[in-house]
């Protein structure tokens, strides 16, 4: 029987092969970005990453349950002066795959290191694909409204007569909006950018990513005691989120000092204690 909550230290690939079919819910990972930390973990040079990656998302695909979803979290390198293309690559690649891309999440690096460069201006953000096995996919998106802020209390407090009616655009663009639906609404839905530091802590990994953002998908992808499967899992950040929200994880790390880093973080920061003996702490017999 396979057991969950655990960080197995291996190349993805291999152990990937050796998980069942359809017994994830979630996946949330950032993988390598093709060579640009390669002093640090071992990279994938630019004109072989799709290649490299395929035969990986087709054993996640195997692993996610139908109305799962898959968030790839990646940036394209610049090289020599040049945006690279093998993340557009990979998105058509993935369809040809069969995964619907059903959505892309923009995670705006609020606090990105200043800098200089002679042909561009400092990178602030990274893409999060949302990839599905089909078009009906479980999805929470009252788990991550916002509230309504204070402009509400301004822009509500006096409506005019076209606030109360459905107001058409005078463009022709079919959109419309009736602003007095908002009264006494506390909660808004977000948008797909999401505005997130990156991590300042120190988790001796030099590309942690803060535990906010896999948590926000988290909760837009699962229930509680979801299964979610992070295969590049480095210092255990989706492993810490799944840990405070009550979902179990599988984490996947090549490189061993990670993998130990990572189950030092869950069990010094984590809140296992909700799930300790809980009856479906290993994948039920259905899954196997
Ligand atoms: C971008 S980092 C992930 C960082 C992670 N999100 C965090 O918050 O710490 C990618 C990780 O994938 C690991 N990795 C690279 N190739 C791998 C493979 N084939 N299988 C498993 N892990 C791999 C690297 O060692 C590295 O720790």
């Amino acid at each position: 029987m396979l057991e969950l909550d655990k960080i197995i230290q291996g190349d993805c690939l291999t152990v990937l092969r050796t998980l069942p079919d359809d017994c994830v819910d979630l996946i949330f990972t950032s993988p390598p970005y093709a060579d640009n930390r390669k002093k640090t973990y071992k990279g994938i040079p630019t004109g072989r990453y799709v290649e490299w990656f395929l035969p990986i998302s087709c054993e996640l695909k195997r692993v996610l349950r139908p109305e799962g979803s898959f968030i790839l979290n990646i940036k394209e390198r610049a090289e020599n002066g040049e945006r690279q293309t093998y993340v557009l690559e990979l998105i058509l690649a993935m369809k040809k795959q069969g995964w619907l891309w059903t959505e892309e999440y923009i995670w705006h690096k609020k606090n990105c290191y200043p800098g200089k460069w002679p042909n561009r201006f400092r990178d602030s953000w990274e893409r999060c694909l949302h990839f599905t096995k089909q078009k009906k996919f479980k999805m929470f998106q009252e788990a991550v409204m916002v509230p309504m802020g204070d402009w509400a209390d301004k822009r509500l407090s006096k409506l005019s007569d076209t606030d109360k009616i459905r107001d058409e655009s005078r463009v022709g663009s079919g959109f419309g909006k009736n602003v007095s639906n908002w009264l006494e609404r506390q909660y808004a839905y977000p948008t797909n950018v999401l505005h997130m530091a990156t991590e300042c802590a120190n988790r001796g990994h030099s590309a942690s990513f803060p535990v906010s953002l896999p948590s926000w998908f988290i909760k837009l992808f699962t229930g509680e005691r979801d299964v979610v499967l992070d295969p590049f899992i480095g210092s255990g950040t989706t492993a810490l989120a799944c840990s405070k929200l009550n979902r179990h994880y599988l984490g996947i790390e090549a490189m061993k000092h990670y993998s130990e880093l990572a189950c030092e973080a869950v069990e010094r920061e984590g809140d296992g204690h909700k799930r300790t003996g809980s009856p479906d702490k290993q994948m039920s017999p259905r899954l196997l």
